[in-house]
């Protein structure tokens, strides 16, 4: 097990007081990606709980979602899903609206994203209050893929999020 994984990424995390909007302390994971090595090691903690889960599909959310999904997609040897803000997908979409911290939005995935009954685990860099990962299992939901969990980099778990998603689906590297 890597056994210092936690401190050293909490180390390379950068807190941005007041972005994007005042009051918002933002968690920059972007000195993480940086590093190889420490990327490397993020990348594998995240899939290791769902190793030998038969995961088919791994559904990134926009943005940091992408950069942390893909990656796992391919230890997990499944395949890559982004989960898109409106408009932003070329083909006939599915789309659900939620309620963010800082404002409203919605998500949505092409409508043959998923085959009925794929193994799908979703993943994203933060989970906080839950909405925006709340808006993909719906999506999934939708496609007739079956969720088997949710992997994040960090929980902000004073926000309630793996509560409301169900605590037992959630999984992360860093809880705060
Ligand atoms: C952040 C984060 C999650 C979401 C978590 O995304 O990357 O996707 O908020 O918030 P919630 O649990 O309260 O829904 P952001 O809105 O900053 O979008 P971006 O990644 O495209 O910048």
């Amino acid at each position: 097990p890597d056994t210092t994984l936690v401190d050293d990424v909490t180390a390379r995390l950068r807190d941005v007081p007041d972005f994007p909007k005042p009051g918002i302390i933002f968690k920059d994971i972007t000195p993480v990606l940086a590093d190889p090595r420490l990327f490397g090691r993020v990348i594998t903690a995240m899939s290791a709980p769902f190793r030998g889960q038969h995961i088919t599909k791994v559904v990134g959310i926009e943005a940091r979602g992408f950069l942390l999904g893909a990656p796992i997609a391919l230890a997990l040897h499944a395949g890559f899903v982004p989960a898109r803000k409106p408009g932003k997908l070329p083909y006939r979409s599915v789309v659900e609206r939620y309620s963010l911290e800082y404002g409203a939005d919605g998500l949505e995935l092409h409508e043959d994203a998923l085959q009925q009954g794929e193994r799908v685990l979703i993943v994203d860099d933060v989970l906080a209050t839950g909405g925006t990962a709340e808006a993909s299992s719906r999506l999934v939901k939708k496609l007739g893929g079956d969720l088997v969990g949710y992997s994040f980099l960090i929980n902000l778990d004073f926000l309630g999020g793996a509560k409301r998603l169900g605590p037992d689906k959630v999984t992360s590297l860093l809880t705060f």
